[in-house]
């Protein structure tokens, strides 16, 4: 089935053009020829014949976002906590332990009904590719239903066993840590594609996870890190020197941190809905870019410390609050997002991608910024195929 898009009024490509990342075409246009592009370029070159057609009407198209960190499978809710952090209490990581109680009580089916209302609201603005995480279960059991809970929405499903250590381990880490890189690796493995773990004071140390990454790697799961969110640590170079696809958090880096991640391949992922609910200062975006830093930005969405679906909040508070420009942050939520799970078949419109777009009710994509709080998204197509 084709499909053209066309009478765009600007279409961000994100593949490179003259020096501009985001790769941007005026009045454009796109065909798509079942799951993929097949042509993108000026309106006015676009290929004739009786195709289907949807006119843009002068407004912004771009890629869909791609939303590469999440934990969307959970029970529960946690917004007296919200709430506590609203009257100066701290966000602690220790929360994550009523989730995890919540978690186990729920049935598949309540689980399954809450991650599908949450795909439905995060397609609704715009998000065609999400990465799922388990954590909430902590059991053999748990971490496996929640893994194969996740698979049924994405392909892009990581083993975070090594959440947080749970309640009835303790007085037993290193028991717990054996059950991680032991039953439960095992068992999770077929159903996830990445292994992570959050590297932090309260949860694990740099030791501890080094050896949970290397189990993982070992069963074929690629490394990605929860670190430096909650202060200063060895987050960012253990991830940098155990060649992490990303490092997700970065909100406090020291100048070893920026150089070590600007002599990888290793993602800065930041997560600006975290520091919005947990009133944390925000990542400094600009300081990575300027080094030179891979910026993705993603949502987090959970229920402990950032409970949003919405990438173009992401895009405003990136904005707004760590000094990049529209452009920049439109390119991290899209292209950012694919570098963050190494896609190169999404995050970008050209010949052969995934055809996965955002049609913006707006003449640019600048007023996904402009525009804080306002669903924009007029359209979205997955693989061609309309979401809404
Ligand atoms: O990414 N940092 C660790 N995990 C989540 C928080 C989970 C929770 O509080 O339930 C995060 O922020
Ligand atoms: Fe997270």
């Amino acid at each position: 089935m084709a499909l053209l898009v066309t009478n765009i009024g600007e279409l961000t490509t994100n593949v490179e053009r003259d020096g501009d990342a985001t790769g941007t075409v005026r009045d454009a246009a796109i065909l798509v020829e079942g799951t993929r592009i097949a042509w993108v370029g000026e309106r006015a070159d676009a290929p004739a014949g009786d195709i289907p057609t949807v006119d843009a009407a002068g407004r912004a198209v771009l890629p869909g976002f791609v939303d590469s960190h999440t934990h969307l499978v959970f029970g529960g809710d946690r917004a007296d906590e919200f709430e506590a952090r609203m009257t100066g209490v701290p966000y602690a990581a220790g929360g994550i332990r009523r989730t995890v109680a919540a978690t186990r009580a729920a049935s598949d089916e309540e689980l399954r009904a809450r991650l599908s209302r949450l795909v439905a609201e995060l397609r609704a603005q715009g998000t065609t590719t999400v990465e799922i995480k388990t954590g909430y279960g902590l059991t053999v059991h748990d971490e496996t239903r929640l893994a194969r809970l996740a698979a049924e929405v994405t392909d892009e499903v990581t083993f975070l066993g090594a959440h947080v250590v749970p309640a009835e381990y303790a007085d037993r880490r290193e028991d717990y840590l054996d059950l991680v890189t032991g039953p439960m690796l095992d068992a999770v493995r077929p159903h996830a594609r990445w292994v992570d773990v959050f590297c932090e004071r309260g949860a694990f140390t740099a030791d501890e996870s080094r050896r949970i990454l290397a189990a993982g790697a070992a069963h074929g799961l690629r490394p990605r890190v929860h670190g430096n969110q909650l202060g200063p640590g060895e987050g960012v170079r253990l991830a940098v020197a155990s060649g992490a696809a990303s490092v997700d958090h970065c909100t406090f880096l020291d100048d070893d941190d920026v150089a070590a991640l600007a002599g990888s391949d290793t993602v800065a992922t930041l997560l600006p809905g975290v520091e919005f609910s947990t009133r944390q200062p925000y990542p400094d975006a600009r300081r990575l870019l300027d080094a030179g830093v891979t910026v993705a930005l993603a949502s987090d969405c959970n229920p402990g410390s950032s409970f949003t679906s919405s990438m173009p909040l992401m895009v405003a508070l990136a904005v707004r609050e760590m000094g990049m420009t529209p452009a920049e942050a439109v390119w991290a939520a899209t292209a950012g997002g694919a570098r963050a799970l190494r896609r190169t078949d999404i995050g970008r419109i050209a010949p052969g991608a995934r055809a996965d777009l955002v049609l913006l009710d707006a003449p640019t994509r600048v007023h996904l910024a402009y525009r804080p709080g306002v669903p924009l998204v007029a359209q979205a197509w997955k693989d061609g195929a309309a979401l809404l």
